[in-house]
């Protein structure tokens, strides 16, 4: 499988700048506690996840993997054994294993869950899911557009994280919308950092009740809802 890798540039404070969007992977600020508030309180997790024997988040772009090992640590700390998390991700443009490991040693705190994904990351690139006790992963690195229409598996929770619509335009379709709507069974979860209109009005029309709530830090508002 070839990819064609995310080119960066990276702050004097080590967090990694897309050069081809021009956007950010998170917030400048903390982007750890930006995915704990964005994805996992947008989305109601953990309540979401109790009592349920299986559970499935995806995520559109999965960048640097911060989305997923938050996740993760939040399920290994709330879940009881038994249960099982699938993660299912997209990437057009993949980070390299050494970026990637440069990008999440901004994270000490999750180093438990960093190290089993740097190792399983090349196996990842080369399409194999990564299975570790109840938790699997599998990324498709390709557009988003192409991946979706193929997917299956019912979604409990999204977590859109494209860059900014205005960015990245081609992330946020449609076609997108319809697809997540066809995944997602009734009272199915998503958050997204965005408040854009394309999106609030994309997901409405394709079955979603949309609320706008709080953004982290500095950003006013963002999206969360369910499948109606
Ligand atoms: C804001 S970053 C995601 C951050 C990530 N969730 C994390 O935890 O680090 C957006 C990601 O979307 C990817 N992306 C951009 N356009 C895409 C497309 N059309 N299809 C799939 N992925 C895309 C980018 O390469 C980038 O990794």
């Amino acid at each position: 499988m070839t990819h064609t890798y995310a080119k960066l540039d990276w702050t004097d404070d080590g967090q990694p700048l897309s050069k081809s969007h021009g956007d950010v992977y998170f917030s400048r600020a903390s982007g750890l506690d930006e995915t704990r508030h964005v994805f996992l309180t947008g989305n109601s997790l953990p309540a979401r996840w109790q009592n349920a024997p299986a559970f499935t988040i995806a995520e559109t772009g999965f960048g640097t993997g911060l989305n997923f090992l938050a996740a993760w640590q939040l399920w290994q700390q709330t879940a009881s054994p038994e249960q099982r998390l699938n993660f299912i991700s997209v990437e057009k443009f993949p980070l390299t294993p050494e970026d990637m490991a440069k990008a999440l040693a901004l994270w000490p705190e999750l180093g438990t869950w960093t190290r089993p994904l740097l190792e399983a990351y090349p196996a990842l690139l080369a399409g194999m899911p990564m299975v570790h006790n109840n938790v699997t992963l599998r990324v498709d690195f390709t557009d988003t557009a192409s991946a979706l229409p193929s997917w299956t598996s019912p979604v409990d929770a999204w977590f859109l994280d494209g860059f900014a619509p205005a960015k990245n335009p081609d992330m946020w379709t449609n076609d997108l919308f319809t697809n997540m709507a066809r995944l997602t069974p009734c009272g199915g979860t998503f958050a997204t950092f965005t408040a854009a209109g394309v999106v609030r009005r994309g997901l409405q029309n394709a079955g979603f009740d949309v609320h706008k709530v709080r953004g982290f830090g500095h950003k006013r508002d963002m999206l969360t809802g369910q499948r109606t």
